[in-house]
């Protein structure tokens, strides 16, 4: 059978990476850079207004920062950048931030060269023009740096669309572990946690190929070696950069294969109940993996292997081993904690609807058996009663 696998470009990466943004706007022909930025990067220490004009001193290369991006992106946020992209006739879109700047540019990249173009028509498309596309994360979790996918909310409906072509993959890609320093204890782990299930549910998924699978595997012992030691230690720029590399390996993975019930349930989850991403496939991952344990218990017993390298056991044993890490790893990040803050005191009455809108997206067909309705209902129905166990931090 014929299989696929789509990669940016050219990637650099490496502490000080970011210096290469002039070689890479030159390998792209640039004159004129839209750059779509997160505001906490544009703050002391970063300061990356002040750093990206030194490093572009010396080229004639013109600069538009638009920072007015607030949380995760919508369509009104596309239009609105859109328009002042148009309006400064840019002819590279670059990215500084997070999966939501990221994903913002991917947006804009299209839409500036596609205006009519609907969302839902983007991964029927034959070829997609759009503008060139830098990006330079700051996070270490999406992967969008490397995705064909990109997230935006739908201001009139509240649910998160995540069309994916292969044209959406920026051309050039900077992983630069120093603009992930300032990153805070919590948004390194939702961000982390966020990449790591990219890594298992690419793994799992009924579309893995020989290539996602050694993206995945190495990004899941990438992830696991290093997360800890950056959530101990935001300052440890050798877990920083190991960080910065598993998320990108993560999100080739999934980008070639797929995520599953964890993203479709996760998603829907965190556009009803406004939760950042990573945090809200977080707080699924655990009860989805449980759900599908015996139906890809030979996948969930090599991930357990790497998780927890010292155990040992059948195949059963190892597959259980996953869930317990993931369980671990929750419970040592303060997940249940950080979910109580946006669930506690929700009631069951608002499950129905998250079943729907997890349904009506992606995912759902790619999970090695197909969730119906019920399933769904159970695996919420067990968040929340997880959660109602703990109080808000
Ligand atoms: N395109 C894809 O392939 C893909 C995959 C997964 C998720 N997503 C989407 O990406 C978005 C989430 O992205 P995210 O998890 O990276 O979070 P984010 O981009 O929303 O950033 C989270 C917060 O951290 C701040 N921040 C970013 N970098 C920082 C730094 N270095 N120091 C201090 N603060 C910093 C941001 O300003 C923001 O307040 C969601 O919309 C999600 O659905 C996209
Ligand atoms: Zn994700």
């Amino acid at each position: 059978m014929v299989q696929e696998m789509h990669l940016p470009g050219s990637i650099y990466h490496g502490a000080g990476s970011i210096e290469n943004l002039a070689d890479a706007a030159a390998e792209i022909g640039a004159n004129n850079l839209f750059v779509v930025i997160s505001t906490s990067v544009l703050r002391e220490p970063l300061n990356l207004e002040t750093g990206l004009k030194k490093i572009l001193k010396k080229t004639n290369l013109q600069l538009t920062l638009f920072s007015e991006l607030k949380g995760e992106p919508t369509t009104e946020n596309v239009i609105a950048a859109t328009n002042n992209c148009k309006e400064c006739n840019a002819d590279c879109i670059v990215a500084v931030g997070g999966g939501s700047a990221i994903d913002l540019a991917k947006a804009v990249s299209v839409m500036t060269v596609n205006p009519d173009i609907k969302y839902h028509e983007i991964p029927r498309m034959k070829r997609i023009k759009r503008l060139p596309l830098i990006a330079v994360p700051t996070t270490a979790g999406t992967g969008s740096e490397a995705t064909k996918v990109m997230v935006i909310t739908d201001i009139d409906t509240g649910i998160k669309l995540n069309p994916g072509h292969p044209g959406l993959i920026p051309d050039i890609t900077i992983l630069d572990p120093e603009l992930t320093l300032t990153l805070p204890k919590s948004f390194t782990v939702f961000t982390g946690m966020d990449a790591l299930a990219h890594a298992v549910e690419a793994f799992v998924s009924t579309k893995a190929t020989i290539m996602s699978d050694n993206f995945a595997l190495k990004a899941i012992r990438l992830i696991n070696k290093a997360l800890p030691d950056a959530y101990k230690d935001g300052s440890d720029i050798e877990a920083r950069e190991t960080m910065l590399l598993g998320s990108c390996f993560a999100g080739i993975a999934f980008s070639n294969s797929s995520t599953n019930l964890a993203h479709a349930a996760g998603r829907a989850l965190g556009a009803r109940f406004h939760i950042p991403h990573g945090l809200s496939v977080a707080l699924l991952l655990p009860f989805v993996v449980e759900f599908g344990l015996e139906f890809a218990q030979e996948r969930y017993a090599t991930i357990g292997k790497i998780l927890n390298p010292g155990a040992d056991g059948s195949e059963k044993t190892m597959a259980k081993e996953t869930l317990k890490m993931i369980m671990s790893l929750n419970d040592q990040f303060h997940i249940w904690e950080e979910g109580a803050k946006y669930l506690n005191g929700s009631d069951e009455s608002i499950i129905p609807l998250l079943v729907d809108d997890a349904l009506a997206g992606n995912g759902i067909l790619t999970n090695q058996v197909i969730p119906v309705h019920e399933d769904i209902k159970q695996i919420y129905q067990k968040l929340l009663k997880k959660i109602s166990e703990y109080s808000v931090l």
